[in-house]
């Protein structure tokens, strides 16, 4: 069902560095309990773009549990607790796409998403990593085609490089994007949410201050 030829590859690691033994069987059983395979029009659908562990998947579908979330996440160490976490919780508003973002918004051209989040994505600090970037205009102007009206767009972000580069991608889509948090960029993202992820205990533990940017469809 997914197109395999989409051009924009999946960087960076799909398993953890302990290689702790993982029977892929079960995984892939697990996988498939919880996939993501299509729309359903009576549906309304959050994105959750790079979850990780899947923190902010499981804070999504309790807080909005009349919607369905989409998990997107190639890491497989990452998405063993999160199904874990979707059973403990039992939770039944997540669906998962184990892979690439891109084959989600590669079938479809319709409206159905009210809200987009994208906590923490891979800075790829270094120049020569910079086409890996996931929040170029380009991704940012397909996100608006599948957004509903008024739907929203959270980024987090503890990177100032990457910080200069969502700005950059942001004004040259400034017509399709309302910043809406614009004059209250000195907030935190636990002015907004009692959420923390792997990434953002990184980011605190490293005395670096994570942004967040609200984007509202125009
Ligand atoms: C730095 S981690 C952040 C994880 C989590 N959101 C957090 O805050 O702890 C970024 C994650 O995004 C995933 N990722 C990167 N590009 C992606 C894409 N195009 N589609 C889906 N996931 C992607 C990576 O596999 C990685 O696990």
């Amino acid at each position: 069902m997914f197109s395999s030829n989409y051009t924009n590859r999946l960087f960076g690691r799909t398993r953890g560095r302990s290689k702790k033994k993982i029977n892929l069987k079960n995984y892939y059983e697990k996988v498939d309990k919880y996939k993501f395979q299509n729309f359903n029009k009576n549906s309304e659908y959050i994105l959750d773009v790079g979850t990780g562990y899947g923190e902010t998947s499981i804070f999504l579908a309790k807080q909005f549990s009349d919607k369905v979330v989409i998990s997107c996440e190639k890491y497989i160490d990452g998405n063993i607790i999160l199904l874990k976490n979707i059973e403990t919780n039992n939770i039944n508003n997540i669906l998962l796409h184990n892979g690439n973002v891109y084959n989600v918004l590669d079938i479809t051209n319709k409206k159905y998403f009210r809200l987009v989040w994208i906590f923490f994505p891979d800075p790829w600090p270094k120049n020569r990593h910079a086409k890996r970037r996931l929040i170029t205009s380009e991704f940012l102007i397909k996100l608006h085609k599948i957004l509903k009206n008024n739907g929203e767009i959270y980024i987090a972000t503890d990177s100032i490089i990457y910080v200069r580069f969502i700005l950059n991608s942001l004004y040259k889509c400034k017509d399709y994007f309302l910043w809406v948090n614009q004059s209250k960029i000195n907030l935190s993202i636990k002015d907004y949410f009692d959420i923390e992820t792997k990434y953002y205990k990184k980011a605190i533990n490293s005395q670096r201050k994570p942004s967040l940017f609200i984007l509202r469809k125009l």
